[in-house]
């Protein structure tokens, strides 16, 4: 695992109290980093995780909040980035695949109105929304953004066709907005592949085994791996702005 000094850096991680997003606060914590940790309000595994890494000595605090909502993902910003004393690290990681199983591609009726908006309201519009309101202060510390997409963003597959359509957006999004917040700010994604993370959506098992089967790497990835990469693109690569790192094991190569 890299390591990168942090000290007297602020960060704040969406989706955090779970998988990559909490791997990522502790990474960033452990770092140096003072982290708030979004996640969804009345969660009870934001204020666990937050009590858990605060006991082990890391300075973090909870920024509940919704980022499919304006008005909520607005004020959670603004109060996380007041509660840190500014903003070096934006993680945009929160993310929902809407569904409990994978909706077939080919039954285009399965697919409903009410998913594909909160689809896209969480995994597309909730980073933007995240950067519009952190924007003034990331630009004041010549900060970083770091975005969570998917491999599914790439190909296409994935839990759903709305949830492939969200990420590629987000890939689009990173781009546009490394350019328009060049020089001052650095706009980055990581796109996971298989993550061995309690993501909502659960493939049966003898599918799962054959997703597994097609990683030449052999396995998933664990939120660590994920997490690095997102430490790697927000406290290293000065010079990088506008990319999307794959981190899949091999399985789209
Ligand atoms: N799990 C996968 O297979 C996979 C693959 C590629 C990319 N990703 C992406 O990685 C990111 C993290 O997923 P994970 O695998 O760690 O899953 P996870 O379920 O462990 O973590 C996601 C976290 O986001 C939170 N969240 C969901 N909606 C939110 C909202 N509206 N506001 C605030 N928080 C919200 C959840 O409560 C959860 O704690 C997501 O953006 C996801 O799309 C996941």
């Amino acid at each position: 695992m890299i390591g990168v000094d942090l000290a007297g850096k602020r960060t704040l991680v969406t989706g955090a109290a779970s998988g990559i997003g909490l791997a990522a606060a502790a990474l960033f914590a452990r770092n140096g980093a003072r982290v708030a940790m979004n996640d969804l309000p009345g969660n009870p595994g934001l204020d666990r995780e937050v009590a858990r890494l605060g006991d082990a000595g890391l300075d973090v605090l909870a920024a509940p909040g919704d980022v499919g909502d304006g008005e909520d993902c607005r004020r959670m910003t603004e109060r996380a980035i007041s509660d840190l004393g500014g903003l070096d690290h934006l993680v945009n990681n929160a993310g929902t695949p809407a569904t409990a199983s994978p909706v077939p591609p080919a039954d285009l009726e399965a697919l409903g109105e009410d998913t594909w908006d909160r689809i896209l309201s969480v995994n597309l519009v909730g980073p933007y929304r995240c950067a519009r309101s952190a924007v003034a202060a990331l630009r004041r510390s010549k900060g970083v953004i770091v975005n969570t997409c998917s491999v599914a963003g790439l190909t296409g597959a994935g839990s759903s066709t709305a949830y492939a359509a969200s990420k590629a957006g987000l890939i689009a999004m990173t781009r546009g907005l490394a350019k328009a917040l060049a020089p001052d700010v650095r706009v980055n994604a990581v796109a996971p592949g298989l993550v061995d993370s309690p993501w909502e959506c659960r493939w049966p098992d003898d599918e799962e085994d054959a997703r597994i089967g097609r990683v030449p790497l052999g396995r998933k990835g664990l939120p660590e791996d994920y997490a690095e990469g997102v430490l790697f693109l927000a406290g290293a690569g000065a010079y990088i702005t506008g990319q999307t790192l794959v981190i899949d094991g091999g399985l789209t190569a």
